[in-house]
């Protein structure tokens, strides 16, 4: 649940959580590392009817986006007042987070938390998705993204240390 942040030359405790999705488990191995590495406790989201295999899911998230079709997670909101980090993990699903993720984000208590975006994809990248991120919540400061895909992935112990120097 903690951990330690160095701000402005001193070492402070910082309080985090992890939410977020995975369907195949791509998202959920970087989740279990960050987890191992921060000390956080995580909280996965699953939508009210799960996703079936690859192609299956392309159709209906196709379907979903065009018909503007709500996707209900049978998650409940965590109550977050005890934190000051939020990690944020997600597949890349047409260039953009799943639906149900941003709308179970935008519906945390997240204003004037720290968020930190995590993806995973092929092609992608964690920067085309951080615009939905930041519609789902406005006054958080989100910082950080990290990127997992075929085409780029980031350097993950440099994320982790610049992660424990943010000022
Ligand atoms: C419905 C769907 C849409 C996808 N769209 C993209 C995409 O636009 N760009 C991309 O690079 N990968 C895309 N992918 C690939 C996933 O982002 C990638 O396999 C991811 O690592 C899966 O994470 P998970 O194992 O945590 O579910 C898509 C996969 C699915 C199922």
């Amino acid at each position: 649940m903690l951990y330690n942040k160095i701000r402005k030359g001193k070492i402070q405790t910082m309080k985090a959580m992890i939410i977020y999705y995975s369907k195949t488990g791509n998202t959920e191995k970087l989740a279990k590392r960050i987890q191992k590495d921060f000390h956080c406790e995580m909280l996965k989201v699953e939508p009210e009817d799960p996703y079936g295999n690859y192609v299956s899911s392309l159709v209906r998230v196709n379907k979903e986006r065009k018909n503007k079709v709500p996707v209900q997670s049978v998650t409940p909101v965590p109550d977050l007042s005890a934190y000051d980090t939020v990690f944020i993990g997600y597949p890349i699903w047409y260039m953009n987070p799943p639906e149900f993720l941003s709308d179970f984000i935008s519906r945390c208590s997240l204003e004037g938390k720290t968020v930190i975006p995590f993806a995973t994809c092929g092609l992608a990248n964690v920067s085309k998705t951080l615009p939905a991120i930041k519609r789902a919540c406005p006054k958080s400061q989100v910082v950080h993204p990290f990127n997992y895909g075929i085409a780029k992935k980031d350097n993950y112990d440099d994320w982790v240390h610049s992660l424990k120097q943010i000022n």
